[in-house]
C-alpha cells in the first residue's frame, strides 16, 4: 500500500511540475545554449573589429553576429562562423554543450591553447574549421567522437604530436587538412580507408607523412 503512495505522489509531484512549468524542458535547452555562447565571449581576450558587441543582453542570442540558429528546434545554435575578425583568445570548452551545432567556422583569427575535448560530445557536427590560428597541443582523440564529421580544417596552426588513429572512424569525412602544423609520425593507415575522403592536406609535416600522403593520392587517381 505504501508503495502505491509513493508512485502515486512523485506521479502527482511531476504532473504538478510540468502543469506549472509547460517551458521547463525548452528553457533548460536554450539557457544551455546561451550560456555556452557566453562562455565562448569571455574567453576571447581582443576584439579588434567588434565582431562580439551586438553579443549583448538586450539581442536574443540567435541574433548575435555570426549566431545562426534551427528553425525546426527554436533557439538552438546550429552555426559559429567567425572568420577573420582577429579574435585572440581561447576555443572555450563550453562550445561542448552547443549540442545542435553543425559547423563552427573560425578560420583566420588568433585562437591559442589547446582545441577543447569536449567537441566529442557534438555528435551532429559536419564541418570544423579552425585554418590558421595558433591552436597547440595534440589533436584532441575525442573529435573521432564526432561521427557526422565531413570536414576538419586545422590546416596552419601549432598542432602537435601524432596524426590519430581515431580519425580512421570518421567514416562521412570528406576533406582532413593537417598541413602546416607540426605534427610528427605517420599517417595511420585506417585514414587510407575512409571512402568518402577526396581532400587531403597533409603536406609541411614530414618526410614519412609526405610518402603516405603520396601512397594515398594515387590510391584517390585509381
Ligand atoms: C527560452 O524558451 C522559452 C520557451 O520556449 C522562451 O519563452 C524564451 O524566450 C527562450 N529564451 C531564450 C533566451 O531563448
Ligand atoms: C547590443 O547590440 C546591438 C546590436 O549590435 C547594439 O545596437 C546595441 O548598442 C548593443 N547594446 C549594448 C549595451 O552594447
Ligand atoms: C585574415 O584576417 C586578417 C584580419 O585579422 C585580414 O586582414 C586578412 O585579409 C585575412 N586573410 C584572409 C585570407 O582572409
Ligand atoms: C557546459 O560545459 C562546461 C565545460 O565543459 C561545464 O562545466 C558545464 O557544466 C556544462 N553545462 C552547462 C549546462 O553549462
Ligand atoms: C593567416 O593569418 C595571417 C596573420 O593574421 C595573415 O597575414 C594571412 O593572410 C592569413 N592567411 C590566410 C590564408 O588566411
Ligand atoms: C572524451 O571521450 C571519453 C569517451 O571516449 C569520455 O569518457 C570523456 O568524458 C570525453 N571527454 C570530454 C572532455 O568530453
Ligand atoms: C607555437 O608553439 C611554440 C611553443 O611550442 C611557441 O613558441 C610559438 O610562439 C607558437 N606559435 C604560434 C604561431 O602560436
Ligand atoms: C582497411 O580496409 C581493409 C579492407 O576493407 C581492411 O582489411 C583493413 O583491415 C583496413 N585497415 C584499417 C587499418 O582499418
Amino acid at each position: 500500500m505504501s508503495k502505491w503512495l509513493t508512485v502515486l505522489c512523485t506521479a502527482l509531484v511531476w504532473c504538478c511540475y510540468l502543469y506549472s512549468n509547460p517551458a521547463a524542458t525548452s528553457m533548460a535547452n536554450n539557457e544551455t545554449d546561451r550560456v555556452a555562447l557566453l562562455a565562448f565571449k569571455a574567453a576571447i581576450v581582443e576584439d579588434p573589429f567588434g565582431a562580439l558587441t551586438s553579443w549583448n543582453h538586450s539581442l536574443h542570442y540567435c541574433h548575435w553576429n555570426g549566431i545562426l540558429c534551427s528553425r525546426r528546434h527554436p533557439d538552438r545554435v546550429i552555426r559559429i562562423t567567425l572568420t577573420s575578425q582577429g579574435l585572440v583568445g581561447s576555443l572555450s570548452p563550453h562550445v561542448g554543450n552547443l549540442s545542435f551545432l553543425k559547423s563552427i567556422v573560425l578560420s583566420n583569427n588568433s585562437f591559442h591553447g589547446l582545441i577543447p575535448q569536449e567537441m566529442g560530445r557534438l555528435f551532429r557536427l559536419q564541418a570544423i574549421e579552425l585554418s590558421n590560428n595558433s591552436f597547440g597541443g595534440a589533436i584532441p582523440t575525442n573529435l573521432s567522437r564526432c561521427s557526422s564529421l565531413e570536414s576538419l580544417n586545422l590546416i596552419n596552426n601549432n598542432l602537435t604530436g601524432n596524426i590519430l588513429v581515431e580519425l580512421g572512424s570518421l567514416s562521412k569525412l570528406r576533406a582532413l587538412g593537417l598541413s602546416k602544423n607540426k605534427l610528427s609520425g605517420t599517417i595511420p593507415p585506417a585514414i587510407g580507408n575512409l571512402s568518402s575522403l577526396t581532400v587531403l592536406s597533409l603536406a609541411y609535416c614530414n618526410l614519412m607523412c609526405l610518402r603516405v600522403s603520396k601512397i594515398l593520392s594515387d590510391k584517390l587517381r585509381s
